[in-house]
């Protein structure tokens, strides 16, 4: 990761720019692979409100870490964990959920993402998780290759009906999160 990069425990006066990051990064990750009505469907005044209330009322939304990456003083990615929100995969043991991922596309490959979901796997280990999941388009290759680069199996698909387009998601799950605390982008 470039020495200007930080990784840092966000706070509820960073819900702006972590909604200028996700809504960003959405337009240049899912155009063609997100409806446009998915896409178009939150506002960044939308976003940054749900990131205030998810900063704000911990305990409500289950949130455990968000943690913000900033180059240079300027946000350029973050990623957030949360208690388990799968039933089916609670049951299989993982506890806790890595509930988004988002580096800005000019960032990417420098090793923010794995330190990123690196400081979530710690917090969530802190918190007494061992075990967690995230849910992924099973047609975003990057962040699946990033994934499988970073340990992830394939542990559950799940299929959606938008209008006219079936949306599959993936679960990825890590059973031993200490081994993802420790992930490096280079091994
Ligand atoms: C997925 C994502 C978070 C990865 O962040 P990143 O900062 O690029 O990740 P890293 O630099 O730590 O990459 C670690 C490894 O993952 C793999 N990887 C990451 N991006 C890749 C790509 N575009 N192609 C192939 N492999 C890739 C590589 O093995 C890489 O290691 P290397 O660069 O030494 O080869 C980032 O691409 C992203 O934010 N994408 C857009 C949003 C998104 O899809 N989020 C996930 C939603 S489920």
């Amino acid at each position: 990761m470039n020495a200007k990069t930080i990784i840092r425990c966000a706070e509820a006066a960073d819900a702006d720019a972590i909604a200028r990051v996700q809504a960003a990064s959405w337009q240049e990750t899912y155009v063609g692979l997100l409806p446009a009505s998915i896409l178009s469907a939150e506002t960044i005044e939308d976003k940054a409100a749900r990131w205030k209330r998810i900063l704000g009322d911990r305990a409500d939304f289950g949130t455990i870490a968000v943690c913000i990456a900033e180059n240079d003083g300027h946000p350029c990615g973050f990623a957030s964990g949360c208690q388990q929100r799968t039933e089916a995969l609670k049951k299989e043991g993982f506890a806790g959920e890595i509930s988004a991922i988002y580096v800005l596309q000019r960032f990417q490959r420098g090793g923010t993402g794995t330190a990123l979901l690196r400081a979530v796997a710690s917090s969530l280990l802190e918190q007494g998780i061992a075990a967690a999941s995230l849910w992924c388009l099973k047609s975003n290759c990057v962040a699946k290759r990033f994934y499988e680069r970073l340990g992830g199996d394939i542990i559950a698909e799940n299929a959606n009906a938008h209008g006219q387009k079936t949306l599959v998601e993936i679960a990825y799950g890590w059973r031993d999160l200490a081994s993802l605390a420790v992930a490096s982008s280079h091994s």
